[in-house]
Order: C-alpha cells, then structure tokens, then sequence
C-alpha cells in the first residue's frame, strides 16, 4: 500500500480477525449498527431490490462486474454464481493481501475459473481497467474507510458504462444513534456519510441516486451513471 493506512484498512488485513470475518464478525457488526438482523445475503437483496430493472422481466446482461473492495469476496462470488449461464466475468478487487488470500481459496472452493478473477490493487487508481470497462460496480462496507473517496468515486464514474449502475452498502450518520459510537469509529478511520453528502458526490459525477434506504447507520443506495 502506498498511502498511509487506516486502522479499519489495517484490521482488514489481519488473517486472524479475517478468519472470524464472514461468519461472526460481518452479521454482528452489521445487525449492530443496523437496528436489526443483517448479514451479506440481506444486503444483496436488499440492494438489488433498489434497481427498478430488478423488478421486471426485462433485465440487462452485464458482461462485466466489478466486486470493488471485495474483502473475503462474498459478493463477488454471489454475483458470479447469479450470472453463471450468462458468462459474466466478475472482477473482485481489494487492496489488502490477506483478505485476497481467503477470496482465492473460496474461488478454487467454489470451482470458478477464468470468468472470475482476484486482484490486488487500490481503488482509488484503477488504471488496469479501461473506461466503461462495468456495467455494474459493487462497493459494499468499504466506502465509509477510505480516506479518499473522492478518488474512489472518480473511479467509479470512470468505469462505468452509459447506464452503468453502482451498488453501494455504506454507513451514514443517525441523530438517535450514540455519538460516542460515531465518534470512536470516527477515530479508528470510519466516515459516517450524511445522505445530502452522498447526494452531492454523486451528483458532481454524473452518479443519480435512483433509490436510497437505511437501517440504523447502515445505508444501501443504488445510483445509474447519465450522460455526461
Ligand atoms: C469491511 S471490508 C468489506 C469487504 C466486502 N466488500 C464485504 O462487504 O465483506 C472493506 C474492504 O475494503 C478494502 N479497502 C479499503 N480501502 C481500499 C482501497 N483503497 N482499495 C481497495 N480496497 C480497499 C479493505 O481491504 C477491506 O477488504
């Protein structure tokens, strides 16, 4: 990593928290700042359900996804398995080795073969990928811990194809909920987005907040790409 790290982006790495990380560490932490019970496959739908496409017959094929900051990558592999007869390749990037470690032995698990490939590489520069490279672009738990998400955003809209369409897991801030929670995870390098903030980044990239919804701090949005 060239930048400096933060601690979320650090602990991210560590092989031993990772390997409680699929299992116990996601659902807690997550039900825990969602009010509620949440885990990967609430979200997946959850986030799915916020592209109207989603609820019609008529549904594009992506030949390309991007899986962005795809940890263990969960979804990565769920959307691979989603779009196994449509031979879509899912692209699963991360910038931490360890976390890649996992992803690679659950893609030999699971038998994937070329149509899904692991890399390591920063967000916040994707020049391996050509512009317009997604149709759609992934990017859950991970927006609120980088520390330039400008430059990830940038990406993104770089990225995506006319249409192209952005699913996004975050979280935001909540005027009920503890400010001493906000604050330290504040301090371990977490960013609680406010909605007009997400609205405003988006906007200022050619991103349209389509559909938005939130649990407690958890946030899920769904954005499509206009033209520029
Ligand atoms: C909480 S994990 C989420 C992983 C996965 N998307 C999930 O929902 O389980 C956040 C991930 O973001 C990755 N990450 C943080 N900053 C990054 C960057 N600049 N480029 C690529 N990955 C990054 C971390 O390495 C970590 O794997």
């Amino acid at each position: 990593m060239t930048k400096k790290e933060t601690f979320s982006q650090m602990i991210l790495n560590n092989s031993y928290f990772l390997k409680a990380y699929n299992k116990i560490v996601h659902p807690i932490f997550l039900s825990f700042f969602a009010h509620k019970k949440m885990n990967f496959v609430v979200v997946y739908h959850d986030l799915l359900a916020l592209d109207p496409e989603s609820q019609t017959s008529k549904k594009s094929i992506p030949e390309n996804i991007l899986d962005l900051a795809c940890g263990t990558g969960w979804y990565g592999r769920k959307l691979r398995l989603e779009h196994k007869e449509q031979g879509t390749c899912i692209y699963a990037v991360d910038i931490a080795t360890n976390t890649l470690k996992i992803a690679q032995k659950e893609k030999i698990k699971y038998g994937f073969g070329d149509n899904f490939q692991i890399i390591n590489w920063n967000a916040e520069k994707l020049d391996l990928f050509e512009d317009n490279s997604f149709h759609e672009i992934w990017i859950c738990g991970a927006l609120h811990q980088m520390p330039h998400v400008d430059l990830v955003l940038n990406e993104i809209t770089r990225l995506l194809d006319q249409d192209g369409k952005l699913f996004c897991q975050t979280f935001v801030k909540d005027e009920q909920a503890h400010s001493l929670i906000i604050r330290l995870c504040e301090k371990l390098g977490h960013h609680f987005f406010t909605k007009e903030e997400l609205v405003i980044k988006l906007r200022q990239r050619n991103l349209k907040l389509i559909n938005y919804s939130r649990s407690g701090l958890v946030a899920l949005f769904y954005a499509q790409r206009t033209a520029d």
